[in-house]
Parts: structure tokens; C-alpha cells; sequence
């Protein structure tokens, strides 16, 4: 064996350098061709990509420009259409016909963006007496603890924790009318609960107990700064009825994004949506929060800046004015 590697190694040592730059000679029909190239199958385009991989990239190519191409058209007839429209500033006019399908339509986008856990981070945080304004179809209901019980806060200091009472209001009675059904079911022991189909910018605060005011610990609202007609006045009336000391206002809410080349988009088809929604969906939360005069505690943001949740309360006077 040893007497024929030896040779072997030599002939190998041996070849010249141009010997080696120049390439194997292709005989396609000679068995030697084969051997030479042994993916000669596989690469006879001789960009080394098979045929088949190029058929499916054009065909995926193609499917995904005439795709992007009908999303431009939709796009641009929406916006010339949303352009034309006269859309009135209040809309919430359109729960009353949407309540019947309104799980049913947002149930998909909502769990695609997470908006579940969202929920529920922010309703767990709602304590003693509570009201919950635009409380639509009761979404938030799988995520409200009721009964008090002692506990710690998230400072780890003692607290009393849960819900004493709870109040729900939205201006539509179909709306109503869905959530308190969905609550029954839910919650049939606890009666310390109110349904009311009333304007969030008009709900009273617990009537005075033996003089002193009553407030609200905590007031939710989800996703209804976009439908209400004057949201800085409705925040500010929120603001009057939450306890001034440690009450909380918790908001998430949608609105404008960080980037503008999404707020384009939503100021494009706005008015096609609200019409259609009764919700503009284009609005700066933020703006609209700064301009009420709320304290704020924690602001936090997502999905490109366009979902927006706050802690608030209200506007802490000094001491000494009061
Ligand atoms: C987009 S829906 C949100 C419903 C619910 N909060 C949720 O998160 O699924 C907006 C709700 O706000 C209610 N709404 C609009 N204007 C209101 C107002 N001025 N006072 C009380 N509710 C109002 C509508 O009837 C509707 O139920």
C-alpha cells in the first residue's frame, strides 16, 4: 500500500501552478465529465441557483407585487373616497348599530396585537370604588378582581386590594345592555355592581356620605377617548369625581404613532373610519391628556407608538392653597 501513495503524492507536488487555474474541462457526455463535477445536476444554469428555486422565487415575486399593488389601489380609492366624505366630530352614534358584531370584529386585530394581557395589566390595578367609563361590550370584565382583601401594593407597602364596587357606563344602551348580560354570567354572586347608559363626561361622583364627598378610587376607560366628541373636557370631569389623594385614572387607548409616515395613513382614511367605526382613530392622545391637566404617574406606548396607556390622577394642589 505504502508503495503506491508515495508515487501519488509526488504527481500531486508536482503540478504546475497554471496547471492548477485552469479549470476542469466539461465533456457533458463523457462518464469522465460526471465524475469530475459531481453537482453538475444541480447547477447547470451556472449561477448555482436550481431552476426550481427559480421558478417559485418569480412566482413569489409576482404574487406579492400584484398583492402589494391591489393594497396601493384599496388604498388610494379609500383615500379619495374618506376625502369627499362630511363627517360630524361626534360618531359614537354608530355603537348603537355595531354592538351586536362588536366582539366578533375586533376579537382578531386585538389578539394579533396582544391587547389581552394590555387589559388586564391595566384593570388589575383597579381598586375600591370604580367606575368604568365607555365600557362597551365589557371586554375588561374577565379581568377586574371584586371583593376587597388585604394585600401589598406595587411599592410592597400594605394595601387593601380589589373592587368594592364597580360602575359601568357607556353613552350606548346596546352597549350596556351587552356588558351587564356578559357580567351576570360571569360574576352572579357579586351585587355590589351599577349599569348605566350615560355620557362619561356627565357620570356623578358617589353620593356624600354624612357630607363628606364620596369619589371614585380608580376610573378605566379603554379605547374611548377616540369616539367622544370633547375628550379634554370628559378627562377633566373624570379627574373631578376620582379621589384627589391616591384615586387613579387608567387609560389605554389608540391614537396617533410616532412615525408620520403612519399618521398619514390614519389622518388619510380617518374620516372613512370614523364613519364607519364611530372612532377617530387619528387623534394624540397624548395632546389630549397633557391638555386636561391630569397628573401623570406612567405613560407607556406600543404598536409603533399608536396604543397608549396612562395612570393619571388628579392634579395634586399644594397644601398650603387648600
Ligand atoms: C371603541 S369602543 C370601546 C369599548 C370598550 N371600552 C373596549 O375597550 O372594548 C368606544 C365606546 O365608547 C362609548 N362612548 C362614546 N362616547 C361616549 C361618551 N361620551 N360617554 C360614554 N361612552 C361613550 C361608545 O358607545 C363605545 O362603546
Amino acid at each position: 500500500m505504502a508503495r503506491h501513495t508515495l508515487p501519488q503524492r509526488i504527481k500531486q507536488s508536482t503540478t504546475t501552478p497554471e496547471a492548477e487555474a485552469t479549470p476542469p474541462r466539461h465533456h457533458p457526455s463523457s462518464q469522465g465529465a460526471q465524475s469530475e463535477t459531481p453537482n453538475a445536476g444541480t447547477a447547470k444554469q451556472g449561477h448555482g441557483i436550481p431552476p426550481r428555486a427559480l421558478t417559485f422565487l418569480g412566482i413569489t415575486a409576482l404574487t406579492i407585487s400584484t398583492y402589494c399593488g391591489y393594497l396601493y389601489a384599496s388604498y388610494t380609492r379609500e383615500v379619495n373616497k374618506a376625502q369627499t366624505l362630511d363627517v360630524p366630530r361626534d360618531v359614537s352614534d354608530r355603537y348603537n348599530t355595531t354592538a351586536a358584531t362588536f366582539d366578533a370584529d375586533v376579537e382578531l386585530s386585538e389578539k394579533a396585537m396582544g391587547l389581552g394581557k394590555k387589559r388586564r395589566d391595566l384593570v388589575h390595578q383597579a381598586r375600591g370604588n370604580v367606575l368604568e367609563v365607555s365600557c362597551g361590550t365589557g371586554r375588561n370584565l374577565p379581568f377586574y378582581e371584586l371583593g376587597e382583601r388585604r394585600g401589598t401594593d406595587v411599592d410592597g407597602r400594605a394595601a387593601v386590594l380589589g373592587c368594592r364596587s364597580v360602575t359601568f357606563v357607556d353613552l350606548s344602551p346596546q352597549m350596556v345592555a351587552i356588558a351587564k348580560e356578559k357580567f351576570e354570567k360571569l360574576y352572579p354572586a357579586f351585587k355590589a355592581v351599577l349599569f348605566q347608559a350615560c355620557d362619561a363626561g356627565a357620570v356623578a361622583a358617589p353620593s356624600a356620605v354624612k357630607g363628606e364627598p364620596v369619589y371614585f378610587d380608580t376610573v378605566v376607560q379603554t379605547m374611548g377617548l377616540c369616539s367622544m366628541p370633547d375628550p379634554v373636557a370628559t378627562l377633566r370631569h373624570l379627574g373631578s369625581v376620582t379621589e384627589p389623594e391616591n384615586g387613579r385614572i387608567l387609560l389605554l387607548e389608540h391614537g396617533r404613532s410616532y412615525y408620520d409616515w403612519v399618521n398619514r395613513i390614519l389622518d388619510n382614511l380617518a374620516p372613512a373610519h370614523a364613519d364607519r367605526h364611530g372612532c377617530w382613530w387619528n387623534r394624540d392622545i397624548g395632546e389630549i391628556v397633557r391638555e386636561s391637566g391630569l397628573e401623570i404617574v406612567e405613560e407607556k406606548r406600543w404598536h409603533l407608538g399608536t396604543t397608549w396607556r396612562y395612570v393619571l390622577r388628579p392634579k395634586q394642589v399644594e397644601k398650603s392653597q387648600s
